[in-house]
């Protein structure tokens, strides 16, 4: 344990200042400073207001991480941050900061993606991710089913979503209901008190010629919009507990569906769900059930590590630092786009030079 890599990661992808402390697969800080009340007027996030909200909350919440952790910035082995994808603006800021804390206190840099860290995260609650592990990755931006054998340099996809991302849904149908931004955590706290069978809401690519592992949401949320507007149109209540628990177990039923498929057609006995839709309490919940009766062992991280923070940034910073990977070159950069295929940003080779990408 003693020999155990002690990491800071920063985390400014979105609208969350993050920055959290590991000593290996061990938690010691988790700071997060969120603009989201800043957004929550807009419907969503502005892209300025974060990078400037992340600007000012970065070195407070630095402090506050190792003041947490109690440990001194000079002990460290060093330093992670998300390189993408994100908002270019907001990880820029990330960037910088790392690049000016590790360059003024002599530590190795290391930039990370942000969506494997969603993955690694999982070590600081139930310790060594197996190898393989199939993760079901359901944020804001992103829904994909990824097989992994290494989280440090192995991440494959097998399916992602052709239209909205999970989280993406939740916050449309929550604008929908009038329930604000964001909207997972609303409709969740709605949908405890709904009926899941009220509404037969689509369950998207789930037909015989669908792509297996791909998903698509785009069409659940118009569906709902529409069975709102019909009945705001005759005049009647939308019952909002009950549109909300039915969309939600529209959502979950494929989510879980898919990503046990996917784990019996690789004879992968391992499933990690994780990002922001894994803090759902109906996708957990049934995932548990689903994979209980399927033989395959399930982990999810506690929620507040589901969502944004500077922990799993941390985390896989760690993995990347036991494993003996190489530290970033000073001229990272920030990868808007970033492909989830790469967990570890050395610099500015030719791999990541401008250009080579979308
Ligand atoms: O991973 P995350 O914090 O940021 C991104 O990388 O996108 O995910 C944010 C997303 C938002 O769409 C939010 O509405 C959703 O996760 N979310 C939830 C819940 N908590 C957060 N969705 C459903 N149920 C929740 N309890
Ligand atoms: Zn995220």
């Amino acid at each position: 344990m003693a020999d155990e890599p002690l990491v800071l990661g920063i985390e400014t992808s979105c609208d969350e200042t993050g920055v959290g402390i590991v000593h290996g697969h061990t938690l010691l800080a988790d700071a997060v400073a969120s603009s989201v009340e800043e957004h929550a007027r807009f419907g969503g996030v502005v892209p300025e207001v974060a990078s400037r909200a992340h600007l000012e909350a970065m070195v407070p919440t630095i402090r506050r991480a190792l003041k947490d952790a109690g440990v001194a910035a000079s002990d460290l082995d060093g330093i992670a941050v998300t390189a993408g994808p994100g908002l270019a603006g907001a990880l820029l800021v990330g960037v910088s900061a790392a690049k000016a804390y590790a360059y003024a206190l002599g530590k190795p840099l290391y930039g990370v993606n942000h969506l494997a860290s969603h993955i690694c995260v999982d070590q600081l609650e139930h310790g060594a991710l197996p190898e393989p592990t199939m993760a079901l990755l359901v944020s804001g931006g992103h829904s994909s089913l990824l097989l992994t054998t290494d989280i440090t340099s192995d991440v494959r996809p097998l399916g992602s979503t052709i239209d909205d991302a999970a989280g993406e849904a939740f916050d449309k149908v929550a604008r929908v209901l009038g329930l604000g931004f964001p909207g997972g955590p609303a409709v969740d706290r709605y949908a405890r008190d709904g009926d899941p069978k009220a509404i037969r809401f689509p369950r998207g690519l789930t037909g015989p010629r669908d792509p297996v592992y791909d998903f698509s949401f785009s069409g659940l949320k118009t569906a709902v919009a529409r069975w709102v507007e019909e009945r705001r149109r005759e005049g009647a209540d939308v019952p909002i507990a009950d549109v909300a628990a039915s969309f939600q177990e529209a959502v979950t039923d494929v989510l879980t569906r898919k990503a046990i498929r996917a784990c019996k057609d690789h004879g992968v006995e391992h499933l990690m769900i994780g990002g922001g839709v894994a803090a759902n309490s109906r996708l957990r919940a049934m995932a548990q059930r689903r994979c209980a009766d399927a033989g395959i062992e399930l982990r999810v991280p506690r929620p507040k590590l589901c969502t944004d923070n500077g922990a799993m940034v941390a985390a896989l910073g760690a993995e990347m630092v036991a494993r003996g990977r190489s530290a970033s070159d000073w001229d990272l950069p920030a990868d808007s786009s970033l492909p989830v295929t790469e967990p570890h940003v050395p610099g500015r080779t030719p791999a990541t030079a401008p250009g080579h990408h979308h």
